[in-house]
């Protein structure tokens, strides 16, 4: 059985666990008794909790999911692992590698399985463009250009995106830096730079909101990476989101995720073009 903790995002799961014939969800867990009912009401769900301990000490409970913020995935992850549970922890599953080797430890120890839900490889796009790969489509692959570049300067408003302890490298850059370790696994140098642009600057930002970084792997191939998350974007028609590009010896794939919203839009577009659209 399952308790989720954190109900922001946690939103996503509840509504899986709902549908699913594998397991049974059986409490909802967040600090805030607002959003406890709020999720309560949704999905007409009435078993939850404010208290963790609560979901940690319920021998019911075998799977923990995790969706608190950030830099409390560590604390989160650690408890259920000492309460015997076996744990789903949204990305980044962590957000400071100071607290990697206890945690790795701690799961050897423990013997319970860690589950990191890194959801972008699930995107139809980047299944699709990893089935190409794998079917050899694009021959032997030469190098990776991956990106995520989105205008989240509405993610500010949120009360932990201005604290010490948000980090951007972690919590974006996780998605385009886990499509490059996808294909190239074996990385052995990073090297880049990082900085607050003059929008993070402005809105109070602690770390770095704009990054380029490149990787080198152990067989000496190469990719490279950025992230930038306050500056205003091109239209996702011409910039998408998301965009991981595979270069290889019998040509390129490109994989592009865009949010929702633009996808309809580029839909209605394509059914009914207004005069003077760019009809895609
Ligand atoms: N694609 C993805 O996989 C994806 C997308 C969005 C967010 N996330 C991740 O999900 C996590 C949550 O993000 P969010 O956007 O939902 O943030 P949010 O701030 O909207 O929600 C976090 C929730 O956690 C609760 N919370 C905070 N401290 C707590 C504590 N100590 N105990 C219990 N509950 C606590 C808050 O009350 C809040 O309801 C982050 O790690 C984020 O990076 C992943």
């Amino acid at each position: 059985m399952l308790g989720i903790l954190g109900l922001g995002e946690g939103r996503s799961l509840i509504s899986a666990a709902l549908e699913s014939k594998k397991l049974a969800l059986k409490t909802l867990c967040d600090i805030s008794e607002a959003a406890c009912k709020q999720r309560s009401k949704e999905f007409d769900f009435d078993h939850y909790t404010t208290r963790y301990e609560d979901m940690l000490s319920d021998p019911d409970i075998n799977i923990i999911a995790i969706y608190t913020p950030d830099h409390l995935h560590a604390q989160h992850v650690t408890q259920a692992l000492q309460h015997g549970k076996h744990v789903v922890c949204t990305k980044p599953f962590i957000d400071d590698l100071k607290d990697a080797k206890a945690l790795l430890e701690l799961q050897a120890q423990t013997g319970k399985k860690v589950f990191v839900g890194q959801s972008s490889r699930f995107f139809e796009p980047a299944k699709r463009q990893r089935k190409d790969f794998e079917a050899g489509e694009i021959g032997e692959l030469i190098t990776i250009e991956s990106s995520y570049h989105a205008d989240h300067r509405w993610f500010l408003e949120k009360k932990w995106a201005l604290e010490d302890a948000f980090k951007w490298l972690y919590g974006g850059l996780s998605h385009p830096v886990d499509f490059i370790r996808w294909y190239l696994p074996d990385v052995e140098e990073v090297m880049g730079y990082g900085m607050i642009s003059a929008n993070g600057k402005k809105a109070g930002l602690k770390n770095e909101d704009t990054m380029h970084f490149i990787f080198k792997a152990t067989d000496g191939r190469i990719a490279r990476v950025s992230g930038v998350y306050t500056s205003p974007i091109q239209p996702a028609y011409r910039e998408s989101g998301m965009t991981t590009v595979l270069r290889g010896t019998e040509g390129p794939a490109r994989q592009i995720i865009m949010n929702c919203v633009m996808r309809l839009l580029i839909k209605r577009a394509r059914k009914k073009p207004s005069p003077g659209a760019i009809v895609l």
